[in-house]
């Protein structure tokens, strides 16, 4: 690695560094991408829907499915009987979560049968015919119920601990307790899941699927039809987004339809409607969280203690390391002297929630904000003078030691802070809002400038490795293929840019190919905002091998030394020659050169002992500040965000045209979450929030009416990321905090 050139050339079109499109904006646009749904599909595709149980919790007694059967144009009904193999799609193998129900009923809306019909609208209006008998248990579907009936927690809770808090806490001045209830969110990404299973031969088959884990559904397929891994082929263009809702979510609609598509030697397409999607798919956990914190007369934290309580749902699925990551986020970018923190993963009788954007990390920084904020008004302060306070050190001391003894090496949170607190103008601002408050008794305004510090890496240590292949065809055209997906953040569009960059190549020579399984194999999730750091070093690793074999190949053909080949944008110097890329390739194919590479990446320095609670699970933070204008009509409710402006550091951008997009989107997504967006379940367990008509998240019309959007331009990654970027695909959704 260390021989590695991470310093691009800037001169080329395709390089990275550069204000690139997204290769598919023009196409999402116009209609033109292909999502699954949108493709040819084989003659004689049938269609799959859904038999759901409409209890929390039972059991049944009786299921009869006669009518469901005798429906016209139905083909065929299965239930957990017809399942080959083993009937769990859970990410743990903890035989938590079956793909049809047995006999238990978990939560309302769980799936009990599925039924393949010749169209959507035959195999929906058949399932709804089933004729149900239970036996009623009692449900819980919140936290505080589920504490009264006793449930059990989905897996094993975390501690993170350093020092005494309890002692700390007893010796505090000052002491403050309290709870907090964070909401869950849906992710409401605009393609909702969705599967088409194509038999072949013997006992393959292929699976289109809405993923963001091609590995993980070709698991599950190969487990549930109890056939060899490699049997399936998994492929993945692309996603109408996914923001976690696709990490595990998918295992269902791809197994069933490949279950049917191999017992009826047929296509079969599984996509649930929005209604049924809402349903039967995990969300983001909410939380309760319950802390106690010290501090002294200036504001200084000198201890905290606090739980964080999770509904779950019924399974574990995502829910440990949601949990976990919960915990290493509650300090956010301040350093708790004493700390103490818990995580209780709670078991409840509603679909199993799972990751989103950000995976637990908002929640437990939602969790440390609190606290700020109430420090400040007990001192009558303003939170951000508190913040400041806080803040981890820059360098070196004990005061850069998070709750889970990570030293914290690359902290530029000061001067993220100070620059935004400058450039939005904070401190005049908040004075006129205080005037302008005296004065205005129904329209009452707000400001207020919050922090983030994120950490970059999976913390299941294995996930933190990435496969990429590359060719290189006798035209001097690339194709580019690696583990990752694109849900729409860019992801191929980057990756591509690091080929044409180290090929110097315009972008276009590029091919971006869809993910698929059989062409790099054992692939993680594209989640935890990894997909550019890990499948950018893959494809860099590729393409660093086949020009190994191009400078050996020229320096023997031409006699040259290798310090005399250069590659230049879209040819390449030999001496003092100057050969067009195209012809320099075809040359080294007639000298039998390997013009083909499967690079490879896994993140260097990380390590985590979760019994413990001590290591070092992220290789480096993201760091970001945003400051909200908010006026609130006290008398309807009716909020408008004034003015927003962000500095975001991505070290240095791969893209800032598109890492700009994130940030906005981003922004705006947890604003959602943090305002119009609320799940709300009724007694009976039903989530009465299952459509865009109960469920609101925000419109255009709800972004800020001022939005000013900066990357840190200054910013590099100190540790040896792709281009000296960094991760940014869920820290900024954590910058809608200060319109909260
Ligand atoms: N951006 C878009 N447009 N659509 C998405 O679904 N998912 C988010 C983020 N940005 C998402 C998105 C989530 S949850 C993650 S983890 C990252 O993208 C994943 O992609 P990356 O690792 O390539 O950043
Ligand atoms: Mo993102 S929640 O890690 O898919």
């Amino acid at each position: 690695m260390n021989k590695i050139d991470l310093v691009y050339k800037a001169e080329i079109a395709g390089g990275v560094h550069k204000d690139l499109p997204h290769d598919s904006a023009h196409k999402h646009v116009s209609g033109e991408a292909d999502y699954i749904d949108d493709m040819v599909v084989p003659e004689g595709t049938l269609h799959m829907a859904a038999g759901l149980s409409d209890r929390a919790h039972a059991d049944i007694i009786e299921l009869d499915l006669s009518d469901v059967e005798a429906t016209r144009g139905v083909v065929l009904v299965l239930t957990h009987k017809d399942i080959p193999g083993h009937n769990d799609i859970g990410p743990n193998h903890r035989d938590d979560e079956p793909l049809l129900a047995e006999r238990r009923i978990e939560f309302h809306g769980q799936m009990v049968f599925v039924v393949v019909a010749e169209t959507r609208e035959i195999a929906r209006a058949a399932a709804r015919k089933a004729k149900f008998t239970y036996h009623d248990l009692p449900h819980a579907t919140d936290i505080i119920e589920a504490r009264a009936l006793g449930y059990k927690l989905v897996t094993e809770p975390l501690t993170l601990k350093r020092g005494d808090a309890d002692a700390a806490l007893e010796k505090s001045p000052r002491r403050l307790k309290g709870e907090m209830r964070i909401g869950g969110q849906e992710h409401f990404y605009l393609e909702g899941h969705i599967a088409l299973a194509i038999p072949g031969e013997d006992d393959e088959v292929t699976v289109w699927s809405s993923t963001q884990h091609p590995s993980e559904i070709q698991h599950m397929v190969a487990n549930i039809l109890e056939i060899p891994v490699h049997a399936v082929t998994v492929n993945t263009r692309r996603m109408g987004g996914g923001f976690g809702g696709k990490e595990t979510q998918g295992n269902q609609f791809a197994a069933l339809s490949a279950l049917a598509a191999k017992k009826l030697n047929r296509a079969v397409k599984f996509r649930p409607d929005r209604d049924e999607d809402f349903m039967m798919t995990g969300k983001r956990h909410d939380f309760l969280a319950e802390y106690e914190a010290g501090f002294d007369d200036d504001g200084h934290i000198l201890a905290v203690k606090a739980n964080f309580a999770a509904r779950c749902g019924f399974s574990s699925d995502l829910s440990g390391p949601v949990t976990d990551r919960a915990l290493f986020h509650a300090d956010n970018a301040y350093y708790y002297p004493d700390v103490l923190l818990t995580s209780e993963p709670i078991k409840t009788n509603t679909v199993s929630n799972t990751a989103f954007r950000g995976f637990g990390g908002p929640q437990g920084l939602v969790g440390g904000e609190r606290i700020i904020e109430e420090i400040a008004y007990a001192l009558g302060v303003d939170p951000l003078e508190i913040r400041k306070r806080n803040f981890y050190a820059i360098k070196g001391d004990e005061r850069c030691l998070t709750p889970y003894h990570q030293q914290v090496e690359d902290n530029i949170i000061h001067r993220i802070v100070h620059e935004l607190e400058t450039s939005s103008d904070y401190q005049a601002r908040r004075l006129d809002i205080i005037e302008y408050n005296r004065h205005s008794r129904v329209i009452r305004k707000g400001i207020a400038l919050t922090p983030v510090k994120f950490g970059i890496s999976f913390t299941f240590t294995p996930f933190n490795q990435a496969g990429a292949l590359v060719h290189v065809y006798q035209d001097g055209s690339i194709h580019l293929n690696h583990g990752g997906t694109e849900m729409g953040q860019g992801l191929y569009t980057k990756v591509a840019q690091v080929l044409a960059d180290e090929f110097q190549v315009d972008i276009d020579r590029v091919k971006i190919t869809a993910t698929t399984t059989a062409k790099v194999p054992n692939t993680s999730a594209t989640a935890a905002s990894s997909g550019s750091d890990l499948n950018g070093m893959a494809a860099y690793d590729a393409a660093r091998q086949i020009k190994d074999r191009l400078y050996a190949f020229a320096a023997e053909k031409w006699r040259v030394p290798v310090a005399e080949i250069a590659f230049l944008p879209n040819r390449v110097r030999v001496g003092d020659d100057e050969i067009p890329f195209p012809s320099f390739i075809k040359q080294a194919y007639m000298a039998r050169v390997q013009l083909s590479a499967a690079g490879f990446y896994k993140t260097p320095k990380i390590h985590w002992d979760r019994a413990k609670g001590i290591g070092r699970p992220f290789l480096y933070y993201a760091y970001g500040a945003s400051c909200s204008e908010v006026s609130i009509d006290t008398l309807t409710g009716e909020y408008q965000i004034e003015r927003t402006d962000i500095l975001h550091d991505v070290g240095r951008s791969l893209n800032p045209a598109i890492d700009k997009g994130q940030v906005e989107g981003a922004f705006v997504q947890g604003a959602g979450w943090l305002t119009t967006e609320e799940l709300w379940w009724d007694g009976k367990g039903r989530l009465r929030t299952h459509a865009p008509s109960t469920y609101k998240i925000p419109l255009a019309s709800d972004r800020p009416r001022i939005f000013n959007v900066d990357l840190a331009e200054w910013s590099e990654n100190q540790e040896m990321t792709i281009g000296r970027s960094k991760a940014v695909g869920e820290p900024p959704l954590m910058l809608g905090v200060s319109v909260l």
